[in-house]
């Protein structure tokens, strides 16, 4: 069971001395669930100010009335972290939450699967952005390699991913089982071919193409997304 701490109630300013509490409080490896009543960008960023390289900070639900986030305290503190471990990360855990919703599927539990969609949708989209964003610009600035680049197919291939995401919604809202495992198949194609090649290739060469400190710098941004 995954523990959760809930905020809304609480005055404003004793909120982040208990959040913080509740981090300091995680064994290596540990994580909580943070509900909030607001986007908690000031908090992360205070994360990053104090315990940078300590905690991984996953977007679950944004809004427009609840805000959840999945703090995770790291099996090993380390500031200077790579790209590729960063990332590949974000594509296991999302892998997880993928499969937790095949299972809702098949289970028939339509409210687990919604629930268990929206955050790997979130998730997702979320990691697409840091993709475009932040590190593809970063990587074809030091490569040169725009179209006709990997980033430019990994672009194309987002779109198709992003296409699928929206029909799996809406198959997942119908509760249309029989449409959902056609479009499921199509995206677990795509996505490991696309994972695997970010994993191999784009990631570990974006890692060796940037200093240290620009590394930091993409997760940090990466983060904040
Ligand atoms: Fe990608
Ligand atoms: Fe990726």
């Amino acid at each position: 069971m995954e523990r959760i701490l809930d905020v809304r109630e609480m005055m404003p300013k004793d909120r982040h001395s208990k959040i913080f509490g509740t981090f300091k409080g995680l064994k290596a490896g540990e994580s909580f669930i943070l509900l909030n009543d607001h986007e908690p960008k000031p908090l992360l960023y205070q994360f990053q100010a104090e315990h940078h390289g300590e905690f991984d900070w996953w977007p679950l639900e944004a809004g427009p009335r609840v805000w959840r986030v999945a703090i995770a305290k790291r099996e090993a503190s380390d500031p200077k972290r790579t790209v590729t471990e960063y990332l590949q990360i974000d594509h296991k855990r999302l892998d997880n939450i993928f499969n937790r919703f095949l299972k809702a599927v098949k289970e028939k539990s339509w409210d687990e699967a919604s629930k268990d969609f929206r955050e790997f949708r979130i998730g997702l989209k979320r990691h697409i952005r840091a993709e475009e964003d932040i590190l593809f610009p970063v990587f074809e600035q030091k490569t040169g390699m725009h179209e006709g680049g990997p980033t430019a197919v990994m672009r194309m291939e987002h779109t198709e991913i992003q296409g699928l995401l929206d029909k799996i919604l809406s198959a997942t809202d119908a509760k249309d089982s029989a449409q959902i495992p056609h479009a499921t198949n199509s995206l677990v194609n795509i996505l490991t071919d696309h994972n695997m090649k970010e994993e191999h290739i784009l990631y570990p060469e974006s890692d060796e193409f940037l200093s240290e400190m620009e590394r930091f710098e993409v997760v940090k941004k990466a983060q904040a997304v």
